[in-house]
């Protein structure tokens, strides 16, 4: 396939691409089983099934050579103690790298590898994150009030994996500390494979 090549912009405040090729949305219910506080999840979940995170994605063929891009905007709010977050993937090709440039807000990258290494990184706008291959990630939004906004791009042919992150959790939390975040270990990890 011979392409031409294109821009877009992301005009400020929304950030949301002026091409769009894929709108996800993620709402409570599709996070269950991943925060700690069963309790305060299913309370939450049965007055609404809150949306808590958007994905506007800028397609491209899922070929080798090609990259995906794209905007993630996760929403302020907690469940219980534990903030807003992403559901979290090792891409289906581990050997995957991918760019996060963050635009608006606040957070973290919560990552880690199937050997056992763990990273938290603090996401501000202007950071720019690097996800090394192998490395889990997933987003978490720690602002009281604004969404957290990044672009991301990675190899179109990477695939997501969800299942292991859904089975095993990741083993580090962000939850609300007393006047700052606190990152936590998770009490409920366990190796899936
Ligand atoms: O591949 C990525 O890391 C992003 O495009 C994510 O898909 C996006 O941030 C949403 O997270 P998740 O795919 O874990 O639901
Ligand atoms: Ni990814």
């Amino acid at each position: 396939m011979i392409d031409t090549p294109f821009t877009f912009t992301l005009p400020l405040p929304q950030v949301i691409p002026s091409r769009v090729d894929n709108h996800i949305e993620r709402r409570l219910s599709a996070l269950r089983g991943q925060f700690l506080d069963e309790e305060s999840f299913i309370k939450m979940l049965s007055s609404e099934d809150k949306l808590i995170y958007e994905v506007y994605e800028i397609q491209r063929p899922q070929l080798d050579g090609e990259l995906i891009m794209g905007i993630s905007i996760v929403h302020p709010g907690k469940v219980g103690k534990e903030f807003f977050m992403t559901k979290g993937h090792f891409h289906t090709i581990l050997e995957t790298s991918e760019i996060y440039y963050c635009l608006r807000g606040e957070g973290y990258m919560v990552m880690e590898t199937p050997e056992g290494e763990a990273s938290v990184e603090a996401l501000s706008p202007g950071n720019v994150l690097y996800v090394p291959p192998r490395w889990a990630h997933r987003s978490v939004c720690t602002a009281r009030q604004e969404d957290l906004v990044t672009f991301f791009a990675y190899p179109a042919n990477a695939g997501h994996d969800y299942g292991t992150i859904e089975q095993q959790g990741f083993r580090k939390l962000v939850m609300d500390g007393s006047d700052s975040p606190e990152i936590v270990d998770n009490p409920r990890w366990t190796k899936s494979r």
